[in-house]
């Protein structure tokens, strides 16, 4: 298969890549490749690929707050062109998009049907992406996911291991629920999803939900910083541009009944520990 992927060199773009190892890969991000450049929509559909991922994206959710405009030109803008290469060439597309597309006032985990509501600009120009790539693509995967990590990502492990390491005690908000998703489980799950031609929504994170401060004492807990103390607060005395929703994980419904499921975030996060990043940092 010829298989494009965008934002190759980020933290599901290289799980992607190393899934998806033995196929035709064209593997774009920046600076070679900006997917808000128009002109790249005649370049891509030239290739005639069978599928395209689309991970690159704006995923800075305060500095999305900031300049929204921004925000909108990458997540929306960037996605309607790389839906248009799906549009052109007939190429099937797997859209990465988040939980933050909910606004967080569910008392359970959101199902891949449920309304969405997204309270801040990044959530709004994600929606607006998925939207668009629902207009132009036939063959569309929507993939929700929420608070990816893996090895050499900045992501939220690493910024708890670099805080502990520095600071010696941390303050983590107790009224922010989601479900980690550790991407090379991601990228596998995506690799069987596509097999499926079952095209639709779906929400794949890793199973289990948990708060930010849960998942801040488990990291420290496998990364051998116990012994950390970790001062639970609420959202209110944590001073931020985005405003994210306060529980938005996700139900996987439907990709369980194709038989696609990840495990549980405690076991994948051990694997992230396994591979050396606590060493790294
Ligand atoms: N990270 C999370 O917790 C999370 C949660 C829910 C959903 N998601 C979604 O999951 C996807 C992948 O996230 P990730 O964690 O892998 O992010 P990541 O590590 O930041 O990777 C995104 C990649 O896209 C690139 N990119 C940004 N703007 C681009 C443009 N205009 N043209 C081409 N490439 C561009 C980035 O390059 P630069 O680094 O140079 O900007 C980066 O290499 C995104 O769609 C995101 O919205 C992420």
């Amino acid at each position: 298969m010829k298989i494009i992927i965008t934002g190759s060199n980020g933290q599901v773009g290289r799980a992607l890549q190393h899934v998806f190892g033995n196929h035709a890969l064209t593997l774009l991000d920046l600076p070679d490749f900006d997917i808000t450049r128009p002109e790249g929509v005649a370049e891509l559909a030239a290739l005639k690929p069978d599928l395209l991922i689309h991970t690159a994206a704006m995923v800075d959710v305060d500095g999305c707050a900031r300049n929204p405009q921004a925000a909108y030109f990458v997540n929306g803008f960037g996605t309607q062109n790389m839906a248009l290469v799906c549009q052109q060439s007939g190429a099937a597309m797997v859209c990465i998009s988040t939980n933050e597309v909910f606004d967080g006032a569910a008392t359970s985990p959101y199902h891949e049907y449920a309304p969405t509501n997204p309270v801040n600009p990044y959530a709004q120009s994600k929606l607006a992406g998925e939207q668009i790539a629902a207009r132009l693509v036939k063959n569309l995967y929507i993939v929700r996911i929420a608070w990816a990590f893996a090895k050499g990502g900045n992501n939220f492990p690493a910024k708890i291991i670099r805080a502990a390491d520095k600071l010696g005690a941390l303050k983590v908000v107790t009224d922010e629920v989601g479900n980690p998703t550790y991407a090379p489980d991601l990228a596998a799950a995506i690799k069987k999803l596509a097999a499926t031609n079952h095209f639709g929504t779906y929400h794949l994170t890793n199973q289990g939900a948990c708060s930010r401060y849960d998942f801040a004492l488990e990291i420290l807990r496998q990364s051998g910083r116990g012994h950390i103390p970790v001062q639970p607060i609420t959202s209110e005395g944590f001073d931020r541009a985005s405003t994210p929703p306060k529980y938005a994980p996700l139900a996987n419904n439907l990709g369980a009944a194709l038989g696609i499921t990840l495990r549980p975030w405690p076991e994948a996060l051990a694997d992230y520990f396994r591979e050396g990043e606590a060493s790294q940092m």
